[in-house]
């Protein structure tokens, strides 16, 4: 078996891996998120607290870890007067190594919204939640 790219590296493009069942859809509960694999690509499937479903590459842009095994947060603003404040309606999870934080809708990070992870479809059919590849 071919090993994932490390952060930073090209996917595999001959992996023609289309799709894949996650788990079954009442396995993840809003709020929760689960790692899983798109052929040689690892990803996470984030249910939000609104119910929807997201898919996300599963591995840091900054060295690489496992997002899945991190936190799912409400995203933290700070104002032009500098106050803090968390805003429910927009998740995050946060990386279990450094602590980097990325849009769980968006794959955007945080630090960096130049910089996101690559995102994948995901549904739920037939009670299963699918991730496949975006065309
Ligand atoms: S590996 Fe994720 S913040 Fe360092």
């Amino acid at each position: 078996m071919t090993p994932p790219p490390g952060p930073g590296e090209p996917a595999d493009e001959t992996d023609r891996t289309a799709s894949v069942v996650v788990c079954a859809a009442s396995d993840l509960a809003p709020g929760e998120m689960i790692g899983a694999r798109l052929g040689t690509l690892p990803i996470m499937v984030v249910r939000t607290g609104d119910g929807q479903l997201h898919g996300l590459e599963d591995r840091c842009l900054h060295q690489g870890a496992r997002l899945s095994l991190g936190r799912l947060l409400p995203e933290a603003e700070d104002d032009a007067a500098g106050a803090h404040a968390m805003d429910d309606s927009r998740e995050v999870v946060k990386c279990p190594w450094h602590g980097y934080e990325y849009d769980v809708r968006s794959g955007c990070a945080v630090f960096d919204r130049r910089l996101a992870l690559r995102t994948v479809d995901v549904r739920e059919q037939d009670d299963l939640i699918i991730a496949s590849r975006k065309n």
